[in-house]
């Protein structure tokens, strides 16, 4: 019994350390890129905080841009009365016909849930929002949220609970992206006109400045380096196959059964001429 529970606590050790040690450092990987000091770097590079004050809020980019991949972080969001602010973390190509895959945190008014909001932007094209509640306080601790993206799929991803794919349906003629390369953004700013219940509760900027903090990014991908040649990292086959087995998709259908708050493929009202085309495949799990 004592021998069985030092090994589980070696393991634990263990995986704990592997997490740290294989996190990318912020100053090696990314650049902040608004809101003048108020996103910062810190504790060595392992840290990264983003504030948002009645002037500005902040934001920062990854340095490299990839083409497919499995990106991961662990965020800590906008404690107390976060109302009206919106941190955003996603990926988005450059241009008139971008790609984007979105996860957006909407705050609320203490002890009220945050709605993550998710969307999947094709050749300039998105709505193909879903939203849901989280079944944890987002603000309390750090949660670990990923997108998956493969040349067969985009998963979003909660503490390794998927949440939402997206096929590669483009035998339909809808489109995927797989052509344009994505870099990872993250911003803290104000979005008190829409954000919270609609935009009726408006940011309360006595409470400001408001946090919200980075840790353990990881990005898996394909990325091209200077010279033109692309490097997948040594654990490509890990990600770029990734699909969800029978427990995955089982975790999928308890969090969309209980926890989505708008799904874009039920509105009826929205798509008169009829739903988008791919919502007729998005629940065939
Ligand atoms: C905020 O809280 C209200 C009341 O619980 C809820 O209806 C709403 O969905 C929550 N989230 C946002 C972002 O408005």
């Amino acid at each position: 019994m004592a021998a069985f529970s030092s090994s589980g606590l070696l393991l634990l050790l263990l995986v704990s350390f592997t997490v740290t040690a294989f996190a990318d450092n912020f100053y090696d990987k990314c650049d902040t890129i608004w809101g003048e000091g108020r996103a910062q770097i810190h504790d060595s590079g392992n840290m990264l905080t983003l504030y948002l004050d009645k002037t500005s809020g902040s934001g920062f980019q990854s340095k490299d841009e990839y083409l497919f991949g499995k990106i991961e972080m662990q965020l800590k969001l906008v404690p107390g009365n976060s109302a009206g602010t919106v941190t955003a973390y996603y990926l988005s190509s450059k241009g008139e016909t971008w790609d984007e895959i979105d996860f957006e945190f909407l705050g609320n008014v203490s002890g009220q849930p945050y709605i993550l909001h998710t969307n999947v932007f094709c050749q300039g094209k998105g709505n193909r929002e879903q939203q849901f509640y989280l079944w944890f306080d987002p603000t309390a601790d750090f949660h670990t949220y990923s997108i998956l993206w493969n040349p067969q799929r985009i998963i979003f991803y909660v503490d390794g609970i998927p949440i939402r794919e997206f096929k590669n349906l483009e035998y339909l003629g809808i489109p995927f992206p797989r052509n344009q390369k994505m870099r990872l953004y993250s911003t803290l700013w104000n979005a008190d006109d829409w954000a919270t219940m609609g935009g009726r509760v408006k940011t309360d900027w006595s409470q400001a400045p408001f946090k919200a903090s980075y840790k353990n990014f990881k990005a898996r991908a394909c990325v091209s380096s200077s010279t033109g040649s692309t490097y997948c990292g040594p654990d490509k086959n890990a990600w770029f196959w990734e699909e969800l087995n029978f427990g995955k998709k089982g975790q999928m259908k308890w969090v969309r059964d209980n926890y989505m708050v708008y799904d874009y493929c039920k509105d009826t009202n929205r798509f008169p001429q009829g739903l988008p085309t791919e919502c007729a495949f998005a629940n065939l799990l």
